[in-house]
């Protein structure tokens, strides 16, 4: 991938803290102007602490989360209480102690047995509160991605059938390697955002970072490479552990 851009922080605490500046100025931005601010965040275990600064009220109070629409960009097929269970670590790090930031939370019902219908479904919610013009892709403002040691994203995995999905902004996957049923939301509706963060941390990410970041192209084999919003930005928020294999320089923006 050429000319990602890319800022590299001391470690997890100063990412997860910019990460929670960076959802603050665009949830202020979007409805200082009489708009619905709308986000994304995925699981797993790098947002936590991301999500535990944003319910801090030297960030939380200061945003009217009466215009906030939120959701998940994927999500595990088990009971929301299952400890496996994205909405369950979001719940319990940032729903719990915000004020109404629950109260216009989208949780993708990931536990029903017809996991079409609950797509389907999760997919009607987005565009109803994403409002976009007939025929176009509903429009994230913020979107929080991880990466997987794998080189996937959400839960796009590599080689899984996801990955082609694009006539749905929302579908099952199986994972055949975790043996695990999943929802994510897909390429189209990912690529049509207006920003798209990922936050990655810790020297286990350092080899794939590299592969996905300065190997060749292929999102089969590394889906994250098949993030590419048509008129979006992608900002990679990376620790210093994550980056240190990353060549210095060509085209990366670092700061440190
Ligand atoms: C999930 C995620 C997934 C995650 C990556 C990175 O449900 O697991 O949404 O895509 O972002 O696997 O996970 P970590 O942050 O735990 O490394």
């Amino acid at each position: 991938m050429s000319e990602a851009k890319i800022q590299i922080f001391p470690d997890l605490e100063e990412l997860s803290r910019a990460a929670a500046v960076r959802f603050a100025e665009l949830a202020r931005q979007r409805t200082d102007q009489g708009k619905v601010f709308s986000a994304a965040l995925s699981g797993g275990s790098t947002p936590r602490m991301f999500l535990g600064i944003l319910a801090n009220p030297e960030f939380s109070e200061r945003i009217p989360w009466d215009n906030v629409h939120l959701f998940q960009v994927d999500e595990r097929c088990v009971p929301p209480d299952d400890p496996q269970s994205n909405y369950r670590m979001i719940r319990s790090v940032f729903l719990r102690p915000v004020p109404g930031a629950a109260d216009n939370f989208h949780r993708m019902k990931a536990e029903e047995e017809d996991r079409e219908a609950a797509s389907a479904e999760y997919a009607a919610e987005i565009e109803k509160a994403l409002a976009p013009a007939e025929g176009n892709a509903p429009r994230f403002d913020l979107v929080f991605l991880g990466l997987g040691q794998d080189g996937h994203t959400a839960s796009l995995f590599p080689g899984s059938a996801a990955l082609a999905v694009s006539d749905k902004w929302v579908c099952p996957n199986y994972v055949e390697k975790l043996q695990m049923h999943r929802l994510t939301l897909t390429y189209p509706v990912l690529n049509a955002a207006r920003e798209i963060v990922f936050l990655v941390s810790g020297s286990g990410k350092a080899e794939i970072l590299r592969q996905v970041l300065e190997g060749a192209r292929n999102p089969e084999k590394y889906p994250a490479q098949g993030i590419q919003p048509a008129e979006g930005s992608v900002i990679w928020y990376l620790d210093k552990s994550a980056a240190q294999l990353l060549r210095a320089g060509h085209g990366h923006r670092k700061s440190s």
